[in-house]
């Protein structure tokens, strides 16, 4: 087993941690796993239990602007407003920091801007940690490259190791036990029109972590051992469907496989049940539109907001029919 500290130690071996750049600024994308991960094989280094593909949702991620400053205790502000030190969310982001740094070296001032809800499943974590380790590569001017920053964002959250690239990107799992061989790959499949419909059924934090989550359903669901089977199967299934854009076979994998993932969490001891009534309402809105032949579907993360997938010929149809939805294109640059 390893922890944390040697993974870092290895990959910036022979690079410096000294402060080199004062000021900064970057930007990640949020991601929403078409195929999901859920499961650890190893819950210190972020290690899954399965491969995983997602799509980055362009324009709406995380802003990370830096400052070194000559106080005594770093700052932090989210979305404009200042975070106490002793906030969750304060002590997540500097502990993942702290990694990098001896104590004695300066301080930061720290503003973070989400552009989607934080910790409502919209994937905020993904975008967050994938936006602090390129802050830090900036900080220090390590050059390191993505797949590099890949493996340092996944040890803050394991699905911010997608978050480095735009587009579809598969996290594959690996096979090492210090992980190196876990990090994402960007995918060469562009597809300008192909559209996520994000659905707010809550803002609220969630109810129960993924990390929580995902040991309960590891450890107690009976469902839990055919997951694995699922995932390569419906990995399988998107990857040739997007080489073919099928956007039908896109759509049905990867409703299938959220609803997997959502079986395997309910048949958990206790159940986690993320949805909530209105996420099963747009569910069952979505089945009715596809008796009607509408190519419309949905995939759902660990928290009760539905995201729907369908192309952009589909555009007019889903704003009348779900006037509460916030559209994504996210292949802007057509
Ligand atoms: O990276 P985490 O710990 O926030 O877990 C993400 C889990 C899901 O969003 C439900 C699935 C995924 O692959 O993104």
């Amino acid at each position: 087993m390893y922890n944390k500290e040697q993974i870092i130690a290895e990959i910036l071996s022979g690079k410096s941690t000294d402060v080199q750049q004062e000021k900064g600024a970057v930007y990640a994308p949020a991601n929403i796993a078409l195929c999901k991960y859920w499961g650890k094989r190893d819950s210190i280094l972020n290690l899954p239990m399965t491969p995983s593909l997602s799509i980055s949702l362009a324009q709406k991620g995380s802003h990370f602007a830096f400052e070194v400053v000559n106080e005594k205790t770093d700052r932090l502000h989210l979305n404009g407003q200042a975070v106490e030190e002793q906030h969750d969310f304060y002590h997540r982001l500097f502990s993942f920091i702290n990694l990098f740094r001896s104590h004695a070296q300066p301080r930061l001032n720290i503003h973070i801007t989400s552009t989607i809800p934080i910790a409502a499943g919209l994937a905020s974590s993904a975008s967050g940690f994938a936006s602090v380790v390129k802050g830090l590569n900036e900080l220090y001017r390590w050059q390191l490259n993505c797949s590099e920053l890949s493996i340092l964002a996944r040890l803050g959250s394991g699905s911010a190791c997608r978050s480095l690239w735009d587009g579809f990107v598969e996290w594959q799992y690996g096979s090492r036990d210090d992980g190196m061989d876990s990090l994402g790959v960007p995918l060469d499949y562009k597809w300008p029109q192909f559209r996520i419909g994000l659905l707010l059924a809550s803002s609220n934090k969630k109810s129960i972590s993924s990390r929580e989550a995902m040991a309960i359903t590891k450890q107690t669901s009976p469902f839990y051992t055919l997951w694995p089977q699922q995932v390569a199967t419906d990995l399988m299934g998107i990857k040739s469907a997007l080489a073919e854009k099928d956007f039908a076979a896109v759509g049905q994998a990867s409703e299938r496989n959220a609803l997997a993932m959502h079986a395997t969490m309910l048949t958990a001891t206790p159940a986690i049940a993320y949805s909530n009534a209105q996420t099963t309402a747009w569910m069952h809105q979505v089945w009715h539109l596809r008796e009607d032949n509408m190519a419309v579907y949905f995939t759902q993360d660990a928290g009760p907001n539905l995201k729907l997938l369908f192309l952009e010929e589909s555009t007019e149809d889903i704003l009348q029919l779900f006037p509460e939805v916030e559209i994504i294109a996210p292949f802007p640059s057509r």
